[in-house]
């Protein structure tokens, strides 16, 4: 079976892995370091604080803006639950919004509508490797007074008028889960522009100190910490990481190309500013049930899209989920019709000619 995605992981990675390992320091250390530089330099922000994963980053953004119970935080209806969960782990009320048809961001007019004095974040999801409207979503934020915290967990490498993600709000972040565009194994890494947030960010992450070895602590914290064994693989990553994209295009391209039906690709914004990455091609159709069990049969896995969150069964009744019942037919009809096909660096030309074969036959 050829699965829907896999890491690219090489003998560059093993190789300084290997190293790190020698040295026997496997905690937060100067790897770190240099990953955490490396990506500032990569996004052009001016903070990076390594995480476990992102949904902790997420938690540990809502956190410093001491977002809590009575608060609200706006979310697309379509994402990884991680999203959400992190608003409801902090106690605050999380606020469903509807999604885009086109490039299943979310819809900055149904934003506007939502918006009220208890909104103290919203999180727009960069879903896909496409790019949300940050420069409306910016607009309400300058209007109503809000905070901006950017999941980008699928979007490294995604700029918007050569600005990369994450630099728009006050914050953002990327997850380097396996199934990323790089990974880290588990782990994540939030970026910022402004200090003392990434100060109270780190604070948060390290037991509520300002650094390791001292064990007075001021306030209180988590262990979201990295590790060495994470660095050492998110530097390696890193430095494919433009190599990676270049093939994600190349993938996305000859599907294009090679898809008879191309109203039947589903294709990022046709916006020119928009350096979208192409993480998962999707293509959607109204059979996709039908064109997974084909595509099964000669041996390759897809992927349906993230269930919309007003559906999810741990929510329903939840006493913290707002809207639950408001009118979600785009992400619903999104979910129905949309199917990842097999994407990932290391897939044969002559595996996609046949998936794309399988497709021309419905
Ligand atoms: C959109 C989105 N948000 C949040 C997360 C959570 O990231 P992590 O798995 O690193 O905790 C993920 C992915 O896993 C994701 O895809």
């Amino acid at each position: 079976m050829i699965i829907q995605t896999e890491p690219f992981i090489d003998q560059s990675d093993l190789k300084i892995l290997k190293k790190v390992i020698a040295r026997k320091y496997v905690t937060e250390d100067k790897y770190t370091k240099i990953f955490e530089n490396k990506i500032k330099s990569y996004t052009r922000s001016k903070y990076a604080i390594s995480v476990n994963n992102w949904t902790s980053g997420l938690y540990c953004c809502l956190k410093a803006f001491n977002i809590g119970p009575g608060d609200e935080v706006i979310v697309p209806n379509l994402t990884f639950i991680a999203t959400s969960n992190a608003v409801l782990m902090t106690g605050a009320t999380l606020v469903l919004c509807e999604v885009n048809q086109d490039d299943m961001c979310i819809d900055i007019n149904k934003l506007e509508k939502l918006i009220n004095k208890k909104t103290k974040a919203v999180i727009p999801v960069h879903l896909y490797g496409n790019c949300c409207n940050m420069k409306e979503i910016i607009k309400f934020k300058k209007k109503y007074k809000f905070a901006v915290i950017e999941d980008a967990a699928q979007a490294l490498g995604v700029r918007y008028k050569d600005k990369h993600v994450g630099n728009f709000g006050d914050c953002g972040g990327f997850s380097f889960y396996g199934n990323k565009i790089m990974t880290t194994g588990e782990g994540g890494i939030i970026i910022t522009n402004n200090k003392n947030l990434a100060k109270k960010i780190y604070k948060l992450k390290n037991h509520g100190r300002d650094k390791k070895g001292i064990f007075k602590h001021q306030s209180i914290g988590f262990n979201f910490m990295f590790t060495e064994l994470q660095a050492a693989l998110g530097i390696s990553q890193l430095n494919k990481l433009d190599k990676i994209l270049k093939k994600r295009d190349q993938i996305f391209n000859f599907y294009c190309k090679n898809i008879n039906d191309k109203n039947k690709i589903k294709l990022h914004l046709n916006d020119k500013s928009i350096k979208p990455l192409h993480w998962f091609v999707n293509i959607t159709a109204k059979n996709i049930s039908k064109i997974s069990r084909e595509l099964k049969k000669i041996g390759f896995q897809t992927r349906k899209l993230f269930y919309p969150l007003n559906l999810q069964p741990c929510y329903k009744n939840h006493e913290n989920v707002k809207n639950l019942n408001s009118d979600f037919t785009i992400s619903k009809k999104t979910y129905q019709n949309v199917l990842s096909l097999p994407t990932f660096h290391n897939i044969k030309k002559k595996d996609l000619k046949k998936i794309c074969n399988l497709i021309n036959k419905f």
